[in-house]
Order: C-alpha cells, then structure tokens, then sequence
C-alpha cells in the first residue's frame, strides 16, 4: 500500500473519529471498514487488498484499543473502524513453506511431520486460535496432525484464508497454515471421496457441453451482454438450500 493525496469522499451521516495508522492520525468517517477508512485517509493499495469480501486473507490487521493491553486483529476489509483504534496492516507473514512433488507425496499421516518436523514444536499454548480472524480452531488442527490425522485438519482448517497471522504469535515457529494447506490437498486429492456428479460433468464439458452456448456469447455485442446479465434470474435471498432457476439451461 502507499500513500497517496486525500480522497473526495465524504459521508454525510457519519461521525468523524480519529484513527491511528502506522502511528499517525487521521479523522475518517465511523461508517467504514478499516480498508475503505485508510483509502479514504489517502491509503491506496496495491498490495495488502484481494477480494474485499473477507476470502483471500490479503489484508490482515493488527490494532489495539485505548486502554486495553491485548491485541486484536481483524480484517481490513471487514473490520469496522472504532475511535482511537491504534493499527498496522500485517498482508504478509514470510513463514517457510515446504517444497514436495506432489505426483510422489504420499497421503499418510507422517508425511505433515516429515516435510514440516516443527510441527512438533507446538506447545498447546493457543494462542493462535485467539489470534485468528477466522475463528478456526487452529491449535485442534495442529494437534490433528500432531496424531496424523489428515481428514480431521482438513475439516477443522476448511476456513482458513492464508492470511498469516497465526505463525505470528506462534512460541513453536510454526507455520501452520502451511501446513493444513498440505493436509487439505493431500486429503481432497488423494483420500476424500470422489465426486461422481462432478466427474459427470466435466466429462459432459469435455464433450461439448457448452460449445454451443459459448460461441453464442462470443458473438454478442456488449450492450446485448449486458441486456442479458441485467435481466438474468438471480437467486432470492432466501433462496433456500435447493433454490434453482427456472431454465436448467448452462447447469
Ligand atoms: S488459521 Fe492462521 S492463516 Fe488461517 S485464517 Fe486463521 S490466522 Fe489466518
Ligand atoms: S501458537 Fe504455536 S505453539 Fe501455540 S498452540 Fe498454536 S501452533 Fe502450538
Ligand atoms: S481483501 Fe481479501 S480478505 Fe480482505
């Protein structure tokens, strides 16, 4: 991220509350996130921002209240700014990450500690489960792997977005979002089930399924592309688990 001069923005009905970026002061309005806070203090980012909906795990953050000890992190995109609010901007944590063929990496439970041996450096102290913005619980999934437990990391570590801030506070050094990402593919790829209506539906892809269609859309104008996003039937909001559109055409 860098600064940059002052946006225009101004919001007419919020409060204006100071903040503290990297140590200096800005008056932002109280309506926003912190991303959108420091874009509007004259922030712009150009690393540290992703998706801006809370998945990519770009933009994690570090603050602390007024008069509170602890540390607390969020993220940018989702956090809402609070008075006083003290932070720094953490997007990337340089925790070592193994190398492995994956064609001849076996999907047993040794092979975590075998390409990660610190894992076994984990002292049960939590404190990277309190640190996550995620809420995963993530010393259950190192002691998962711990006992070589691949389908439990990969079902307790499902929500993490890589943002980092875990292996900051970790007394092991341990990277541990690393190492649930080589559990989650050694699980998905080679242990959990496969899916049949999926391999159906490649295989249908692969036949041509959508070639029709495709050549269709290729030949549109922009204007009729966008008639055709427009009035395209969305899903409602409560939709329910089962909701489809009324055309079953392009699923
Ligand atoms: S487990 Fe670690 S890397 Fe994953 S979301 Fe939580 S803090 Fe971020
Ligand atoms: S912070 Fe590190 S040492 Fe503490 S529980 Fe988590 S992985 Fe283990
Ligand atoms: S920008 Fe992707 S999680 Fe915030």
């Amino acid at each position: 991220m860098s600064e940059t001069a002052g946006t225009e923005v101004e919001s007419l009905t919020s409060e204006m509350i100071p903040i503290y970026v990297m140590g200096k002061q800005y008056m932002v309005p109280d309506s926003l996130t912190i991303m959108k806070a420091m874009e509007y203090a004259g922030y712009k980012f150009v690393r540290g921002a992703g998706c801006r909906g809370g998945i990519c795990g770009a933009c994690g953050t570090i603050y602390r209240k007024p008069g509170d000890y602890r540390l607390h992190v969020g993220l940018a995109c989702q956090t809402m700014v609070e008075s006083e609010m003290y932070l720094t901007q953490l997007p990337f944590f340089p925790a070592m990450r193994a190398s492995y063929d994956w064609a001849t990496t076996e999907a047993v439970g040794e092979t975590a500690g075998e390409l990660y041996p610190e894992l076994f450096r984990c002292v049960a102290c939590n404190a990277c489960t309190k640190f996550c913005p995620m809420d995963v619980e993530v010393m259950d999934y190192i002691a998962a792997l711990k006992r070589g437990d691949l389908e439990a990391a990969t079902e307790i570590s499902f929500n993490c977005i890589q943002c980092g801030l875990c292996a900051s506070r970790c007394m092991g050094e341990l990277p541990q979002y690393h190492i649930a990402q080589l559990a989650r593919r050694l699980y998905g790829g080679k242990l959990a089930p496969k899916s049949e209506h999926l391999d159906a539906m490649v295989a249908k892809i692969a036949d041509g399924y959508f070639k029709e269609k495709l050549t269709e859309l290729k030949g549109m104008s922009k204007d009729e592309l966008i008639k055709l996003y427009q009035e395209r039937q969305m899903e409602p909001h409560q939709g329910g688990e089962y909701w489809k559109p009324d055309s079953e055409e392009g699923l």
